[in-house]
């Protein structure tokens, strides 16, 4: 069964019994306490814990998901960064009994998994939660043997929450026996046993508590489902494959790599595993809007490429290898994910971009680290040397040639040494402040004194109101792609960021120009409303740093044009602004351009 049809196989044997089919919600979460999603019940969270009702009580979905802490797995044979999960969900609908019986009639009857082939997990209690009677029955009256039902603690067996507290409950998971062949564990061999022989497939999560912020498990109004199938597992199960890199999600990629490489995947695998994890990754966080930084996301963006990059030279592959890899991902998911096809030029300039940047640095790098590493080694007629590399060099290899704290790390374990982490942040502390203070004298005195004084106040409060207007006037004249990436105001003008991929033309500088100079001129009434965060999103406001927003928010709304989420302060009234006018637009990063503009 290929990948595609077995996508749809899941979720129209899900449809059929009554479930809505619910697109997958985007990989930046709205719950500001993760960064990323990492499994499909997170945007069903509100339904889950009681507080919202839900529109459907039943739903199924294939989702997207981003898992970082799986990175340093990525290499096995079913690890990922980016994955994609099926899942069905009740809410106070059908519990236990329901979901193994769909499980069980999913895999057996639909997929002609041959039932000796799985095998089953409870939960078997711990000090505050009783033992999970009611499913080892359930299992059994669908005919399963009583040594095939594992038994394990919270570790393996208790799911959630996601964060620190919200809906979780005991699990139940179907694993895949690979070889019905028994380690030297002999009995022993079961599920998670470390010889792999078993592969998790399916997690029934019977979600009936809610972890408090006191760590306290309360029980939930109602007891709901939440599932969760490794897709590309399964999909490696169906297709009898040895890893989910040989299916038709990665074959692909890894026939490409042994293109412009010349090497061989069976002699590289590892190699071969994490550049084309790490290429598919990239290519969904980017079609996030996500860009490489230095900050969170952006930064987990930026790690991964660069690892998949310096990787690639391991095997000499060419310059900008991840081009072509790119579009392989992209012809894999274009259908599925209308994103990956719309966001196709954005995915291939950042990629780019970032290939170009960080292979200038590359080569250097790692002849600094060669010579690093050469000064370390332990020489056994001395019989000592140092074995950790020290935290300001680790920083020195990430300010100047651009290599992530845990690219060097790997590197260096690679070595058999460690890094002093520590000194590296550190070193990195004290760098900042010397960045600071520097700032402070080269603009400080003058300038602060300046921005304190009235009339600077009200300058600045005038930039402000005509960013909220620029911004819509981009989103108008461009397209609602053209969302806020970055704004500063001094004194003397506005500088604002925002994603677009080409440079702007004549023209359309002229019309937001002109489109804004009309909203000064009908002397619109900039209204200030206090919301929920929530409340505010609904209200169609625009929020751009989501992480940040408390839960009361001001909303800053111009005649219903411009709406937006925004601390202030501004202005009255648009009239107010004088004459607005452009007077750079540049490129800023890959994808994303910078007009600086001032009022006359
Ligand atoms: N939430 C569970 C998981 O992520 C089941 O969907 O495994």
């Amino acid at each position: 069964m290929n990948s595609k049809a077995l996508r749809k196989k899941f979720l129209d044997f899900f449809a059929k019994r009554g479930h809505t089919v619910v697109p997958s919600s985007s990989l930046i979460p709205t719950d500001s306490t993760v960064l990323f999603t990492t499994a499909g019940m997170q945007q069903f969270i509100p339904f889950l814990s009681g507080k919202v009702k839900p529109p459907h009580p039943k739903a199924c979905s294939c989702q997207k998901c981003f898992r970082t802490d799986d990175i340093d797995e990525v290499g096995d044979k079913f690890h990922h960064t980016f994955f994609e999960m099926l899942g069905n969900w009740s809410f106070g609908d059908y519990f236990k009994e329901g979901a193994i019986e769909f499980a069980l009639e999913f895999l057996i009857k639909e997929c002609r998994i041959p039932k000796e082939r799985l095998c089953f997990t409870i939960f078997k209690g711990e000090e505050r939660l009783p033992r999970d009677v009611q499913s080892l029955k359930i299992w059994q009256k669908q005919g399963i043997p009583k040594e095939k039902i594992w038994e394990f603690g919270t570790k393996e067996n208790l799911w959630g929450p996601v964060g620190k507290t919200g809906p979780c409950g005991p699990c139940s998971e179907i694993h895949y026996d690979q070889t019905l062949t028994p380690c030297k564990r002999g009995k022993n061999c079961g599920p998670n046993c470390d010889c792999e022989r078993f592969v998790e497939i399916w997690n029934l999560v019977f979600m009936e508590y809610n972890k408090n912020g006191k760590g306290e498990y309360e029980s939930l109004a109602q007891k709901n489902i939440d599932t969760g199938i490794g897709f590309e597992r399964l999909t490696a199960v169906l297709q009898e494959k040895d890893s989910d890199y040989e299916t038709d999600l990665f074959l692909p990629l890894l026939e490409k790599i042994e293109e412009f490489s010349g090497k061989k995947y069976k002699d590289f695998v590892k190699e071969f595993r994490i550049i084309s994890d790490h290429t598919r990754g990239a290519v969904f966080l980017i079609a996030e809007g996500i860009f490489p930084s230095n900050l969170e996301r952006g930064y987990v963006l930026r790690r991964v490429l660069r690892r998949a990059i310096r990787y690639g030279k391991t095997l000499n592959l060419p310059e900008n290898f991840l081009i072509p890899l790119t579009q392989k991902v992209i012809e894999i998911y274009r259908d599925i994910y209308p994103e990956i096809k719309s966001k196709e030029t954005d995915i291939l300039t950042v990629l780019q971009k970032e290939e170009e940047k960080f292979e200038k640095t590359l080569e250097r790098g790692l002849a600094q680290f060669a010579r690093l590493l050469k000064s370390k080694i332990i020489l056994p007629a001395e019989g000592h040397g140092a074995k950790t590399i020290e935290g300001k060099e680790v920083f020195d290899l990430y300010q100047s040639f651009g290599f992530p704290l845990e690219l060097t790390r790997e590197l260096v374990r690679e070595k058999g040494l460690e890094v002093d982490e520590k000194g590296f942040f550190e070193a990195q502390k004290k760098h900042q402040e010397i960045s600071k203070s520097g700032a402070e004298k080269k603009f400080g005195g003058h300038d602060i004194e300046k921005i304190k004084d009235e009339e600077s106040k009200i300058k600045m409060t005038k930039l402000h109101t005509a960013t909220h207007l620029l911004h819509q006037a981009l989103r108008e004249v461009l397209g609602e792609h053209a969302k806020q990436m970055g704004s500063d105001i001094n004194t003397e003008r506005l500088r604002f960021d925002f994603s677009h991929s080409q440079k702007m033309s004549e023209e359309e500088l002229r019309k937001v120009e002109a489109l804004l100079n009309q909203k000064i001129k009908e002397d619109l009434e900039v209204k200030k409303e206090e919301m929920d965060y929530e409340e505010a999103l609904k209200s169609g406001a625009l929020a751009f740093f989501k992480e940040k927003y408390p839960e009361k928010v001001s909303v800053y709304s111009i005649n219903n044009w411009s709406k937006e989420i925004c601390a202030g302060p501004h202005v009255k009234r648009t009239g107010e602004l004088g004459h607005f006018k452009i007077i750079k637009e540049e490129s800023c990063q890959a994808g994303v351009r910078r007009i600086k503009a001032i009022l006359e």
